[in-house]
């Protein structure tokens, strides 16, 4: 599976549309489907959709197969997990794979200040971990308000739905939300919601927190948590200054308030770091992952210090959370991420967000570069000095990487998002760049 792209039917190609009419009949239609692709297999960074049509993977299944697709070591960390057992209920019963996983989050989760202190709770996706993190917070300080930020996304369930306010089609028709979240500006440097510089201001957005919602709305003994991406994913591939997290963290410390990290996107190795947090010099009180964490399988993890984590037998549990088979998957997930694919990610993705920001020069759509890792937005604007959003040229742009053999997914209003697996080569990169190339050639902005 390494000549990719390799596009030989039209898209979508004969047996894929038959897939997609029964699909369309059946199956929810609250999905957001870009574009017609049907998976068939996958191998490292490289798809195959049913028609025998190859692909470059740049989003992962949402920046989720990071190891790669089916990773040889994953694949058998589940098939020998699969045939002792499938199940047995950690909430009732104990297993070793789930105590591993715990243990190895211990040492790998950046609370507690590095002593490994910490305990983690298992659940079934990035959702429920948040949801997990919202209640520990709540059961931890007896406060019950969070605060969350604007564009953040931290999932669709009722409690994680109230925090995320990243498209409103996620929220109409369900309100009325949970009470006691309110929300602030993100630190969107490139749309400075304060009309300041990253190289040179204090993060003073988080003005709005300290001097409005705080002042106004809110007291701070009554707020159990602030909620935060560290780098915001749904809502653009967002990268704060780091004075906006550190001053973020301070602030809570002065209150008694939890920081939650949301590392559902952002962790396991996909910025270059395990953690996103861990560059911007700072740690959080309790970390939510999923996504990445098992490959694939479905897995959320919400582990905190170990002091919080009081909560009694019965509080809070999940028939499937913590499965064996993936937390076997994780476990050898972390494995490959230390054996040096979270260095590929550093490497691959400082190289194609070079190529990226190389195009700046040739295409004045491009208004953007931004990330961590392979972790990289690119936020498409019509006009460079007034920033007016280009949406229907992203869309376009979404579609005709598809068309050329390049999976990637929009982000925000007017971004694309490059999440592959992390084991990209810069062969790949380098392939990509110039798809992107071709592709903004062909949607050239109206004048
Ligand atoms: C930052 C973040 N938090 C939470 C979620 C929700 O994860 P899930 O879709 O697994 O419920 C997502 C999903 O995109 C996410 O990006």
């Amino acid at each position: 599976m390494r000549d990719a792209p390799d596009i030989k039917t039209p898209l979508p190609g004969p047996k894929a549309a038959a897939i997609i009419a029964r699909d369309r009949a059946r199956v929810s239609p609250s999905y957001t489907r870009d574009y017609p692709f049907v998976m068939a297999r996958g191998e490292g960074a490289v798809v195959e959709d049913v028609d025998g049509n190859r692909f470059i993977d740049c989003a992962a299944g949402i920046a989720v197969t990071g190891t790669g697709h089916s990773h040889p070591d994953v694949v058998k960390a589940i098939v020998e997990q699969a045939q002792k057992y499938l199940h047995m209920s950690g909430t009732d019963f104990y297993y070793e794979p789930q105590v591993q996983l715990a243990e190895e989050m211990a040492a790998i989760v950046p609370v507690a200040k590095g002593t490994g202190d910490v305990r983690s709770f298992f659940g079934n996706s990035g959702t429920e971990a948040v949801e997990a993190a919202l209640k520990l917070a709540r059961y931890a300080t007896k406060r019950f308000n969070v605060i969350a930020f604007l564009g953040s996304f931290h999932g669709r369930t009722l409690g994680s739905l109230a925090a995320t306010s990243s498209k409103v089609v996620q929220r109409k028709g369900f309100g009325p939300m949970m009470p006691g979240v309110y929300h602030a500006p993100y630190a969107t440097c490139y749309r400075c919601p304060v009309g300041l510089r990253p190289e040179t201001c204090q993060a003073e957005c988080l003005g709005f927190v300290e001097d409005q919602l705080l002042i106004h709305l809110v007291s701070p003994d009554e707020v159990a948590a602030v909620l935060v991406e560290p780098i915001q994913g749904e809502g653009g591939y967002v990268v704060p200054a780091p004075q906006f997290h550190q001053r973020l963290r301070a602030l809570t410390e002065k209150h008694g308030i939890l920081l939650i990290a949301d590392e559902v996107q952002t962790g396991m190795g996909r910025t270059g770091r395990m953690f996103a947090f861990e560059h911007f010099g700072i740690d959080a009180d309790i970390v939510a992952v999923a996504k990445g964490i098992a490959s694939g399988l479905p897995l959320g993890v919400t582990s905190a210090r170990s002091e919080l984590m009081t909560w009694p037998p019965g509080a809070h549990a999940s028939t499937f959370g913590g499965n064996p088979v993936s937390a076997a998957a994780a476990l050898a997930t972390i494995r490959i991420l230390k054996d040096g694919i979270i260095r590929n990610a550093e490497v691959v993705g400082e190289y194609l967000m070079s190529r990226l920001r190389a195009l700046m020069d040739k295409h004045p759509i491009v208004g953007d570069v931004r990330g961590k890792g392979l972790m990289i937005g690119v936020e498409l604007v019509r006009d460079r000095t007034t920033k007016e959003r280009a949406t229907t040229e992203r869309d376009r742009v979404v579609q005709g990487m598809f068309k050329k053999g390049v999976l990637i997914l929009g982000a925000g209003r007017n971004a694309i998002r490059f999440a592959p697996p992390m084991v990209l080569t810069k062969d790949q990169a380098d392939t990509v760049a110039t798809i992107v190339d071709q592709v903004l050639t062909e949607v050239r902005t109206p004048a």
